[in-house]
């Protein structure tokens, strides 16, 4: 899109006009190809004692809730201590301890607290398992619009990744959503810990949302190790037994931000969601307890991505979709964004394969930087529905304005800078007259 049609969609934006995507006559197949991939980075160690917490993150937990995890590798209390001041720690909450182990690796010790209630906007500092050398400090969500969200997916630890944490910290924004495939550890769980300590620094600071890619799996000797996602749900524990439609399940939640006027709903690509099954069930009872006249904007992410024009992954989410397209189309779900792919693409709103003003708009963000490099290969000619795609690394942030229009960007890492690549205004379904569906 051009700066002058960027410009006035902006202005017409400001002045309240209902916006739709632009038509699929401005499909755009990006010329820009990055570089080759960087190394992975060498494993980052943790030389401190066996006291010191480590590989710190923490996710939201209700509306004014914040779950502080880490990891001691010996033994040491799971109690969180922290307020508002530095250095000042008025409150305290315990939680639990628990490790595993995989093949010839056992884990460190794996504390989770849960803490609050917490004032909304919010800067608090905290201190895991009593330990006076590492103060850490988070701000809390917003209570209301404005909310600013980044969304980036398939992370891995490279040197691409490095610089989209750069690029992601330099950002003013209060929460992060990662549509899977976090570590690329790939059975080899020290590398677990060492994306633990990667991503702290922002993990620490942000709340950070997270669903399951298939690097997430980890089942590949069914006898020894028949259960999938053992360090992944130790690692990174979701608030799927909180809200208002708990999922009892780690592999798919959902969860209210900005006082409900956002509702995020993070699907699971790689347990079940048929027909039937306790997945699609769920997400039909979560659908259903929304009020959109409250919630302004629904989005949803998943890993396999439904629409997808690159290559790679081609129909690889097609019987998700299948299954459960038509539940996010009938409660006018805002946007779906997936991982998977190692590229950009943004779609038109989309609905059964085709072009529909009702339906979600569809992203796929899986270009954090991970150690199998881009997917630079796409079908040919570009589909209609295909807005603009690109193979490059990078990261998106999605800041909802108001209760009809949020504004996405995409920003490739472009080497050292966090270039601004694709944008647009979204209006909210629940604001389009033409897709009511009371
Ligand atoms: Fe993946």
């Amino acid at each position: 899109m051009s700066n002058v049609a960027l410009a006035l969609l902006v202005v017409a934006a400001a002045a309240g006009v209902a916006l739709s995507l632009p038509p699929a006559s401005l499909a755009v197949t990006s010329t820009y190809v990055r570089p080759k991939p960087r190394a992975t980075l060498s494993l980052l160690v943790h030389d401190a004692d066996g006291q010191t917490p480590q590989q710190v993150h923490i996710s939201a937990v209700g509306s004014d809730k914040m779950r502080v995890s880490w990891i001691t590798d010996d033994d040491a209390p799971a109690t969180v201590e922290y307020g508002r001041t530095s250095g000042q720690y008025p409150f305290s909450a315990t939680g639990n301890t628990i490790t595993y182990s995989y093949f010839l690796y056992h884990s460190g010790k794996i504390h989770d607290a849960v803490i609050g209630p917490l004032e909304p906007s919010t800067t608090y500092y905290y201190r895991c398992s009593n330990n006076t050398s590492r103060e850490f400090s988070f701000r809390t969500p917003p209570a209301s619009l404005p909310v600013k969200f980044v969304v980036v997916g398939d992370l891995g630890q490279t040197g691409w990744t490095k610089s989209t944490l750069q690029h992601i910290a330099a950002a003013d924004y209060d929460m992060l959503l990662l549509p899977g495939d976090l570590s690329y550890a790939d059975f080899y769980q020290p590398r677990w810990d060492s994306y633990g300590r990667l991503v702290e620094p922002l993990a620490s600071a942000r709340p950070w949302m997270v669903t399951e890619g298939n690097h997430e799996v980890e089942k590949i000797v069914p006898l020894l190790h028949p259960q999938p996602f053992k360090a992944y749900n130790a690692r990174w524990r979701m608030p799927y037994d909180a809200g208002a439609s708990p999922s009892g399940s780690n592999l798919y939640y959902s969860f209210d931000v900005a006082g409900g006027a956002v509702h995020v709903i993070m699907l699971g690509s790689y347990t079940g969601y048929a027909v039937g099954t306790a997945q699609h069930r769920w997400l039909q009872r979560d659908l259903a307890a929304i009020d959109r006249g409250k919630t302004a904007f629904v989005v949803a992410l998943v890993h396999a991505p439904w629409y997808n024009s690159n290559r790679a992954h081609q129909r690889e989410g097609d019987a998700m979709r299948a299954a459960m397209e038509a539940l996010l189309y009938g409660a006018r779900v805002d946007a779906v964004f997936a991982g998977h792919v190692h590229a950009y693409e943004r779609f038109s709103r989309v609905y059964g394969g085709r072009e529909d003003p009702c339906g979600p708009l569809h992203v796929t963000i899986g270009d954090g930087g991970n150690r199998e490099g881009l997917a630079e290969r796409y079908t040919d000619p570009q589909p209609a529905t295909s807005a603009f795609r690109e193979a490059s690394f990078g990261h998106g942030r999605l800041e909802v304005v108001n209760a009809t229009h949020a504004r996405w960007t995409w920003r490739r890492n472009d080497d050292d800078e966090a270039v601004v690549a694709d944008q647009l205004w979204i209006t909210s379904l629940a604001s389009n007259p033409a897709c009511s569906n009371e």
